[in-house]
């Protein structure tokens, strides 16, 4: 009898929430050049209304958002909401040639759209070549208005921490070189913590962030991983964290003294303050998955401080960071979260619709041997990567959303293949310089799914030119994350590894150097959606594809016709 009652009462709390709470959340963001002197050296740089990071837009569940940008920077720019499910909103996504044309110099565009579905810690960046090393900030969502609270002790303060990374070269110089040379990018000089470097760089003392904290309180580290090319550790001095969400979707708690996340990705940790009062370090470095690879070595800082020390104590403590190729330390983080099981969250779908088996690594293509500079690659050809040895291209003409809508033929394919063109083995370096293996073709090629299917991706490293985490992100969705492992996927073994019950759920999976992931979703938002490495310079030569997620039967389920101030090609 209770049963009925107690149902009927929920759906009215539920009603009433989403009706008299729901906000509309708007920001203006101008784009523009700032000059900012960092390690020593004046630059100028790309910014969103003059700050660096950019603004922290927080929300909460069930609220609308409505962002003006205005382009005043001499680049064409869009703006991603990362993790942001863009639920019929596809328009507002954002990656240039996916969703919109960018937005030229002197132009602008509003992104519209509801957040709901998700709580927790995302962020924002530019989705136009590598501007986003400094076009970023937080994006927070709170649970809804009204009633509802976290799972977790309530926090006296919530920090965001945005790592991000630094270059005294202009980024889209760094970027321009390696896309003529055909070889790797420059590595960065430095990452930063809330855009600051941090003692341990030249010039930087003042250049450091600082976190005053109490002795005996609560602090949410909202931690976010926006540096183009690198994993990172994470570690504060005298304090243990706990994990509490990943990617806006609540985790079992999570005890730890070291966080690692990859581009793209997000982890919410509490720290209590309840070391001895005094001064201590927050610290990142890089995780470098790929042995010989040459990658930034140096270290980013900021201070904890407690209220009852003073500045001028003595020097903060340092944490012991890993090794920067400390492989079994970033599995056991990345393998070991789980989520938290709330009522009403989404379960795992068991039966599959589409199961696809993709290889994910690095290749060449070959270069026009008349432009010997354009050949910087190995074996004299140009390095790229690819999904199942096609190295993603964007259209040039319109948005990759725009002609599906619009049902423009010639932009792309729907012939993404479901598995790699030939088999092998795949982790094994006697292979690593089969250039046979290596070819690697230009296509944009897509995958077309039904409307609600159920997806299985497992997405194979390779260890061709060398194995490397790459952290994959996939727009317009969350997916579960049934299992992780090494070396060549078998799936026999596998499955019966799966967590069905409360598997991680992500919007960017670091694929273990030279093993392998399972991923699932329910393909129940139409649209244009890529799937990428989140590493900048994979992600340009050619690391991702992307899926058509076909309209529903009824308006409701549909796609609605995009916004009139879209911007034109
Ligand atoms: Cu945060 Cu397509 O990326």
């Amino acid at each position: 009898m209770a049963r009925p009652i107690f149902l009927l009462a929920c759906a009215l709390a539920v009603l009433l929430a989403t009706t008299t709470h729901a906000h509309v959340v708007k920001h203006t963001f101008r784009v523009g050049n700032l000059t900012v002197r960092k390690l020593c050296q004046e630059r100028t740089v790309v910014a969103v209304n003059g700050r660096l990071p950019g603004p922290t837009i927080k929300v909460h569940q069930g609220d609308t958002l409505i962002i003006q940008v205005i382009n005043r920077s001499p680049y064409d720019i869009s703006i991603h909401w990362h993790g942001i499910f863009q639920m019929l909103s596809g328009w507002a996504d954002g990656p240039n040639y996916v969703t919109q044309c960018p937005i030229r110099p002197g132009g602008r565009y509003t992104y519209k759209f509801d957040v709901v579905g998700q709580e927790g810690t995302l962020w924002w960046h530019a989705h136009a070549s590598s501007l986003r090393a400094t076009v970023h900030g937080t994006l927070i969502i709170l649970p809804r208005r009204g009633s509802s609270t976290y799972p977790f002790p309530k926090p006296h303060k919530e920090v965001p921490i945005l790592l991000g990374e630094w270059w005294n070269a202009n980024i889209a110089d760094v970027e321009r070189e390696s896309l003529t040379t055909g070889g790797a990018p420059n590595i960065s000089d430095a990452f930063t913590i809330n855009g600051r470097p941090g003692d341990l760089y030249p010039c930087s003392i003042k250049d450091t962030y600082n976190l005053k904290v109490a002795a005996g309180k609560i602090y949410l580290l909202r931690i976010i991983n926006a540096a183009l090319n690198h994993h990172l550790f994470f570690k504060v001095a005298g304090h243990h964290l706990t994990v509490v969400a990943t990617d806006a979707s609540y985790t079992m708690p999570y005890p730890t003294d070291v966080v690692v996340v990859a581009p793209g990705q997000t982890v919410d940790a509490l720290l209590v303050a309840d070391a001895r009062p005094g001064r201590y370090y927050m610290a990142a470095r890089a995780y470098a998955s790929a042995p010989g690879v040459p990658f930034d070595n140096t270290t980013t800082t900021g201070v904890l401080r407690y209220e009852s020390s003073s500045s001028f104590s003595s020097p903060p403590v340092m944490p012991a960071l890993p090794a920067f190729g400390d492989t079994p330390t970033a599995h056991r983080f990345y393998s070991n979260l789980t989520a938290l099981l709330l009522r009403g969250a989404p379960t795992v779908p068991l039966a599959v619709d589409e199961k696809m088996f993709i290889t994910i690594g690095f290749g060449v293509y070959s270069c026009d041997k008349k432009n010997k500079a354009a050949c910087a690659g190995p074996f004299g050809e140009r390095l790229a990567c690819s999904m199942n040895n096609v190295s993603f291209q964007l259209p040039t003409t319109q948005s990759l959303l725009q002609a599906h809508h619009s049902q423009a033929p010639g932009v792309y394919t729907e012939d993404f293949p479901e598995r790699p063109p030939v088999a092998f083995d795949y982790t094994s370096y006697n292979v690593s310089l089969n250039l046979g293996l290596l070819q690697t073709a230009r296509a944009t090629r897509l995958k077309r799914l039904r409307y609600n299917s159920t997806v299985q991706v497992v997405l194979q490293n390779t260890a061709l030119l060398g194995a490397e985490s790459h952290p994959i992100h996939l727009h317009g969705f969350n997916f579960f994350v049934l299992a992780m492992g090494f070396g060549n996927y078998d799936p026999a073994a596998a499955e019966r590894r799966f967590n069905l019950v409360h598997p991680q759920v992500r919007n960017t999976i670091a694929v273990p150097a030279g093993g392998w992931a399972v991923l699932r979703f329910v393909a129940n938002n139409p649209g244009a959606w890529i799937m990428h490495c989140h590493m900048d310079s994979h992600m340009v030569m050619g690391l991702g594809m992307a899926f058509i997620v076909e309209n529903g039967p009824t308006p409701e389920t549909s796609l609605p016709p995009p916004p009139h101030d879209l911007p034109r090609c």
